[in-house]
């Protein structure tokens, strides 16, 4: 017999079907609820709100567990690269051999952007934040390849030169930001190694890949595929629900993601270690601020809306942190301050009352300033990491037969009808 949930208004019953996900989580379905009642809910922030169904990924907020593709990611940083786990992401399974080298290649073969886009990055003011470049140079790729006639071809080909050409843009916008000469992509190598050398090699001092440096890469990357309905993809989905071209969707998710409370925490937290830092490295005074109802200031890189407890790709981060540091001898004193500042948060019942966690950003800009990414780049190598996750999750929105034009309801609070005055008469 089918579940429902009771609501009663003004004496009068309504019943409305329970819905039960695959690992037993519950929501009502209110998609009736209007035309029955007359009634919206309200919801801040959709913080109740179940906007689809989705079998991309899962997330135990409780529990602290995070799997895709019902594979935990614990597993996927151990044993998967990026690439294969984009694979699984968006084909739902992993792949095997053959598949897996077809996927490389087209990504290979993909890889080069067109020169006239050269042009464009060479044209944005020298401080313009690398995340505002990529959004526009994403959104720029349709003009450059326009839509095909037979739309798997199109999808399959879009997905493709996405995961491809971004990341050539983002280690492109950093040599060209630099004056430096754009180094290629090369056939030999393979996608986060391909990365790396596209950054760091020059004519003058030719980059030697650390086989332990690439793996951190790709953890990083693996532990930002997906992470079901957050901000930047529940934009993708929005802006792809009135049926805009993919790209447009992206480059939504790439400004949804560029923010501090989001994405551009991981730039934040270093900033914010930089500060404690430069204030004597002592970490309480900026805790008691995060306290402080009457202070704007919250800690960078804590809390989560679904965590209410340790962030499983914190934990993860926290141990590449560690290998990455100690193999390329790196001394860095943000991690001495942001070990203190963790245990400092931990230990303080504020935190543990409204279950305050470090977050995947918490460590990550460590990792990433170890392997010499800089600073304004840091939510830009989110943004690649996030990519399958928004490619994904759009296709399975425009596949969903339920899928409908995204446009919420609201409470309006404004005046009520009055009259016009003319201006003489104000
Ligand atoms: N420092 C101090 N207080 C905090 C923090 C923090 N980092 N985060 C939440 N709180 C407090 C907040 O003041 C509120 O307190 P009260 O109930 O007493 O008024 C309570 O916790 C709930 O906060 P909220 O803002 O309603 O919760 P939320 O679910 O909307 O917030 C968040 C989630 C990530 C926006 C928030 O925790 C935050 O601002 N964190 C810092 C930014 C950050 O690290 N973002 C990266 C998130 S992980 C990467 C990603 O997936 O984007």
């Amino acid at each position: 017999m089918e579940q429902t949930a009771k609501l009663i208004v003004d004496g009068k019953t309504y019943e409305f079907p329970l819905l039960k996900g695959s690992e037993g989580e519950q929501a009502i379905d209110i998609s009736l609820l209007r035309s029955r009642t007359g009634l919206v809910t309200y919801d801040p922030g959709y913080a109740n709100t179940g906007s689809c169904k989705s079998s991309i990924t899962f997330m135990d907020g409780e529990k602290g567990i995070l799997r895709y593709r019902g594979i935990p990611v614990e597993q996927l940083a151990e044993h998967s690269t990026f690439v294969e786990t984009a694979y699984l992401l968006i084909n739902g399974n992993l792949p095997d051999r053959k598949q897996l080298t077809r996927f490389s290649v087209m990504l290979n073969d993909h890889s080069l952007v067109h020169e006239d886009m050269r042009e464009f990055f060479q044209h944005f003011p020298r401080r313009a934040h690398p995340m505002g470049i990529l959004s526009s140079m994403v959104n720029a790729l349709r003009f450059f390849y326009p839509e095909l006639p037979d739309q798997d071809e199109e999808i399959n080909i879009t997905t493709t030169r996405l995961l491809s050409k971004v990341r050539t843009m983002a280690a492109m916008s950093y040599k060209i930001s630099r004056g430096h000469r754009v180094v290629y992509p090369r056939p030999d190598l393979l996608y986060a190694a391909n990365f790396l050398n596209m950054m760091f090699d020059s004519p003058v001092l030719p980059y030697r890949l650390d086989p332990e440096v690439v793996h951190a890469l790709n953890v990083f990357w693996i532990l930002h595929a997906d992470h079901e309905q957050n901000s930047s993809t529940a934009a993708v989905r929005l802006v792809g629900s009135s049926r805009v071209n993919l790209y447009a969707a992206i480059s939504a998710g790439i400004n949804a993601l560029w923010g501090p409370l989001h994405g551009g925490a991981n730039q934040a937290v270093v900033e914010m270690l930089t500060r404690i830092q430069e204030s004597g490295g002592d970490p309480a005074p900026f805790v008691a601020r995060a306290k402080d109802k009457n202070d704007s200031f919250r800690l960078m890189g804590f809390g989560h809306r679904v965590y209410k407890t340790y962030d499983p790709r914190a934990k993860i981060m926290k141990r590449v942190c560690d290998q990455v540091l100690a193999r390329l001898r790196v001394k860095d004193p943000l991690l001495d301050i942001a070990r203190r500042l963790e245990e400092t948060a931990l230990k303080d019942s504020y935190f543990i009352d409204h279950y305050l966690y470090p977050n995947v950003d918490f460590y990550s800009g460590i990792v990433l300033r170890a392997m010499g990414i800089p600073l304004n780049m840091f939510t830009v190598m989110f943004a690649i990491g996030r990519l399958p996750g928004w490619i994904t999750q759009w296709k399975e929105s425009i596949d969903d037969p339920e899928g409908k034009l995204h446009r919420p309801r609201q409470v309006y609070t404004g005046e009520t009808k009055r009259d016009f005055v003319p201006l003489e008469e104000r």
